[in-house]
C-alpha cells in the first residue's frame, strides 16, 4: 500500500509499504477514507525528530471502512468508523476515570509516557499510522467510533481529534455561559475552541496573525484580534480590565514570538527575580519565545481564572512565571485529549443539518495521498489560505 512516510527533518514522502495484517483478536484492518494533517505532525515534521526513524509511517486523523476485523474486534466488515488518535482500553482503571489518554493497559511504558498514539514516534509506541491506504487499528473492540452511512467524511473525520481536543480545551476551562473566554491561536484546534465556547454561550475572544484564520473564526460569530500588545490590552479592557475568565493556549510550542510588551515584562520579571546566572541562561537558552502564547494567556487571564493548554509544550527546563501565576492564583489543566470521553457529547452537533460547529466550514485542502509532502509544507507555512488538509487515499 502506499503510505506517508517520516523521512528527515521537514521530509515526508509517499512510499509503498507493505500492507498491515491482523496481529491480535481484537485488531481490524480499516481502508482509509479520509485522513487529515494535524498541527502535532508539524511538532514530528521538526522538534519530535530526535522521536522518529526514517520509513515512520505518520498520521492521527484517519476514518475509513472495515475490510478486516479480529473475532474479539466486535466490527465486522463494511462498518463505518473514525479512529481516535490514542489506543486505549476502556476498562481499566484510567480508562474508567475517563483519562483514555492515559490508560494503564497500552501506556508505553519504555518511554514513561501515557497511552501510544498512532503515527506519533517511539515516545508513543511508534505506531503506523494513518495517513496510508490501510491501517491496522489495535484494540478496536473499544477505540473505534461507529457512524451512519447517510453524512460525508467530512461531518464525521474530525470526531478523530480535532473536536475531543477542543471540547476538552473548553470543558477544562470550567467556564460556561455568560462567562468570558480567549483562545490564542486560531489553527484547526483553535477554530473549534472558538466555536464550542460560543455555543456553549461564552463571549469569546480570539488572537491570531493569520488573516485567513481570523476571516474563518469571524464567520462564525468570534471577535478576532491580530497578534500584538493592543489584543491583549483590548481584550483587557473589554473584561473590567480585569482580563478574562478563562483562556485556551491552542498554539503550542511551534508559537510566534507574540506581543513584544507582554514577553518583555516577563523577561524582565524573571530576570529581577532569578539569580543572575539563571537569569541569564533562561533566556539565552530556553527559549522564551516558544512559549510566547502561554505568556501572552498568563497576561490575559483573569485573577483566580484558568488556562486551558490544547496546545502541545515540550522541553523540560522551559522558563514559566511561577510568581506571577501563584499571585494571580491561576489554575492550569492541560493533556492530550481523552477521545471517547467526549464523543456522546459531540456527535450529535455534527450530525445535526443546521451543522452548530460549522463542520462544513473548516477544511481548506482536499488532496490524494500523493499530495501529502506539498500539503505539510503549505500547512506549515500556512500559504493558499491553508487551514485544515484532509487526504484521500482511495482517490
Ligand atoms: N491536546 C491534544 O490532544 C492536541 C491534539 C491536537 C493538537 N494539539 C496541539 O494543539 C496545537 C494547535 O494545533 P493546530 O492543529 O490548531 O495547529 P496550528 O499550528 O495550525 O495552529 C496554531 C495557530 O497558532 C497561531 N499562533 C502562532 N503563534 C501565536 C501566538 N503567539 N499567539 C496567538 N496565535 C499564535 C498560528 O498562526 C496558528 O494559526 C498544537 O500544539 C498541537 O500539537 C493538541
Ligand atoms: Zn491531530
Ligand atoms: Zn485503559
Amino acid at each position: 500500500m502506499k503510505a506517508v512516510t517520516w523521512q528527515g527533518p521537514r521530509k515526508m514522502s509517499v512510499e509503498t509499504v507493505p500492507d498491515p495484517t491482523i496481529q491480535k483478536p481484537d485488531d481490524a484492518i480499516i481502508e482509509v477514507t479520509s485522513t487529515a494533517i494535524c498541527g502535532s505532525d508539524l511538532h514530528l515534521y521538526e522538534v519530535m525528530g530526535p522521536f522518529m526513524e526514517p520509513g515512520d509511517i505518520v498520521g492521527h486523523e484517519p476514518m475509513g471502512r472495515v475490510v478486516e476485523a479480529g473475532p474479539n474486534s466486535g466490527l465486522s466488515v463494511g462498518d463505518r468508523v473514525v479512529i481516535p488518535f490514542q489506543i486505549a482500553c476502556g476498562s481499566c482503571f484510567f480508562c474508567d476515570r475517563g483519562l483514555q489518554t492515559q490508560c494503564e493497559t497500552t501506556q508505553v511504558t519504555e518511554t514513561g509516557m501515557g497511552a501510544p498514539l498512532f503515527g506519533y514516534s517511539a515516545l508513543y509506541g511508534q505506531i503506523p499510522g494513518g495517513q496510508a491506504e490501510y491501517l491496522r487499528v489495535p484494540h478496536a473492540d473499544y477505540g473505534p467510533i461507529a457512524v451512519g452511512d447517510e453524512l460525508e467524511d467530512h461531518r464525521y473525520l474530525f470526531l478523530s481529534d480535532v473536536l475531543p481536543t477542543a471540547w476538552q480545551g473548553v470543558a477544562y476551562t470550567g467556564a460556561s455561559a455568560g462567562d468570558s473566554l480567549a483562545v490564542m491561536g486560531l489553527g484547526p484546534i483553535g477554530q473549534f475552541v472558538a466555536r464550542i465556547a460560543a455555543h456553549q454561550g461564552m463571549q469569546v475572544y480570539a488572537v491570531e496573525p493569520e488573516k485567513e484564520r481570523r476571516d474563518m473564526a469571524a464567520r462564525h460569530g468570534v471577535e478576532v484580534h491580530d497578534l500584538s500588545d493592543d489584543a491583549v490590552e483590548t481584550i483587557r479592557e473589554a473584561t473590567h480590565g480585569r482580563g478574562v475568565d478563562a483562556v485556551v493556549d491552542a498554539v503550542g510550542m511551534e508559537a510566534h514570538g507574540g506581543a513584544q510588551g507582554v514577553m518583555a515584562k516577563f523577561a524582565q520579571l524573571s530576570a529581577q527575580y532569578a539569580p543572575e546566572k539563571l537569569g541569564q541562561s533562561m533566556m539565552q537558552n530556553a527559549g522564551m519565545d516558544r512559549l510566547a502564547a502561554l505568556y501572552s494567556s498568563i497576561e490575559l487571564v483573569r485573577r483566580g481564572g484558568t488556562i486551558s493548554l490544547s496546545g502541545v509544550y515540550g522541553g523540560q527546563a522551559s522558563p514559566l512565571p511561577l510568581l506571577t501565576l501563584f499571585d494571580k492564583q491561576i489554575t492550569v489543566r492541560q493533556g492530550q485529549a481523552n477521545v471517547k470521553r467526549w464523543v456522546e457529547q459531540i456527535l450529535p452537533l455534527v450530525e445535526d443539518d443546521a451543522d452548530p460547529l460549522g463542520v462544513d466550514d473548516f477544511v481548506t485542502h482536499t488532496l490524494p495521498l500523493e499530495d501529502a509532502p506539498g500539503a505539510y509544507e503549505t500547512f506549515q507555512k500556512k500559504e493558499d489560505g491553508c487551514i485544515k488538509v484532509v487526504l484521500k487515499p482511495q482517490s
